[in-house]
């Protein structure tokens, strides 16, 4: 058996233990379908079964949807937003009686070519109504193709729409394209989860690449926002005569086994004094006595390819030194050029030999 095969028989026959009994599911008028896959374009499947309970029972079929009130239908779609789409939906029903004689269209062509229908709800209505051989492709499909071949191209690019088109084509199970499509979309929705996906219980978790590499999350990957998350670091350079505190990165994060001052994380950008009110900066500076301020407080700004840190340096000198240092290296400063440090510490260095704190030392209480 290929891979391909493989991959189709593990998902079709999850998806006959675990798929979600949904009425759209237990039909193949297109018509039905249709309604279906438009109103799960505006809202989660939860509140979508009422929506289109109600407006299969008022409008069953073309005909009668065709002959409505614009107002009317609008009226059904209230509260699901974007009322272009039921506009579009009334419009396509007209479409339908005037082309087709009033006879849904059965070929991909056909159906692509009603209003408001794009590549997505062809091949949908295409597949689950009439068995044609058209992938889907909608967030879910995209989510675990990426996982799955470890796709990196981003899916919000013409590039990356053309290729998961392609890998999507490759894959289907040409025998029985309905029950392939509806259980991949099912695998993207109940398994595969944007986030904390259940690797554990997955079919296609025997050749998934993301999973095999721990990386699940980190597909699909999107150019257009790529999400830059904002750190605060707040280091503490505490001179005790002359040596100071370090200690070496050992977490799963960045930078990890250089080595770096005394470090507080905060959420947000925090004032020394704001600093002083933490858990973190208590628990590590009780028994430090007086805190003298040596010099103003160094920021800078550090971009990274996925982070932008917030980072403030402040040099300080204690009466006494806190035991919670004991846990860090004590080194003399003069030796800090034999360890590695990230680029953002060699600037405040930087700034140190360019005597660029000129000002005089100022006095904090404890
Ligand atoms: N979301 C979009 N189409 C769907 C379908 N046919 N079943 C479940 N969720 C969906
Ligand atoms: Fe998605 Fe995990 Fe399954 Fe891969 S193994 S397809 S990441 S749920």
């Amino acid at each position: 058996m290929s891979d391909n095969s493989k991959i189709a028989s593990r998902l079709e026959a999850w998806f006959e233990q675990h798929k979600r009994r949904l009425p759209w599911r237990e039909t193949t008028d297109p018509y039905r379908i249709w309604i279906s896959e438009i109103v799960l374009q505006q809202t989660r499947v939860a509140q979508g079964l009422d929506y289109y309970r109600r407006f299969v029972a008022r409008f069953p079929d073309v005909r009668s949807l065709a002959a409505a009130d614009e107002d009317e239908v609008l009226k059904y779609w209230e509260g699901l937003g974007y009322y272009s789409r039921a506009r579009n939906l009334h419009a396509a029903a007209r479409q339908i009686v005037s082309d087709f004689d009033g006879c849904f269209p059965e070929t991909y062509a056909g159906i692509r070519s009603l209003k408001g229908v794009g590549d997505y709800t062809a091949a949908a209505i295409a597949s689950f109504a009439f068995g044609l051989p058209h992938a889907v492709v909608d967030g879910n499909v995209y989510r675990v193709l990426a996982r799955l071949f470890a796709v990196d191209t981003p899916i919000d690019t013409a590039e990356g729409k053309k290729l998961f088109a392609a890998l999507a084509e490759e894959l289907l199970d040409r025998r029985a394209p309905a029950l392939y499509n509806q259980a991949l979309m099912e695998l993207g929705a109940l398994q595969c989860l944007p986030r904390a996906p259940l690797c554990g219980g997955c079919p296609l978790a025997f050749r998934c690449e993301a999973a095999a590499s721990g990386k699940a999350e980190a597909f699909p990957v999107k150019q257009g926002k790529s999400v830059v998350r904002p750190r605060y670091f707040n280091y503490l350079v505490i001179h005790a005569g002359e040596d100071t505190f370090i200690h070496r990165r050992s977490e799963r994060d960045i930078w990890r086994n250089l080595y770096e001052f005394v470090l507080i994380e905060s959420d947000g950008e925090l004032s020394f004094e704001a600093l002083q009110q933490t858990e973190a900066y208590r628990a590590l500076m009780s028994g430090a006595g007086q805190v003298m301020y040596l010099y103003p407080p160094f920021k800078r700004r550090h971009v990274l390819s996925h982070r932008i840190i917030h980072a403030t340096f402040h040099t300080l000198t204690t009466e006494h030194v806190p035991p919670a240092l004991l846990a860090y290296l004590r080194v003399p400063r003069k030796e800090l050029p034999h360890y590695a440090f990230a680029r953002l510490t060699g600037f405040y260095f930087e700034a140190l030999r360019k005597g660029l704190f000129p000002e005089p030392p100022s006095l904090f209480g404890r």
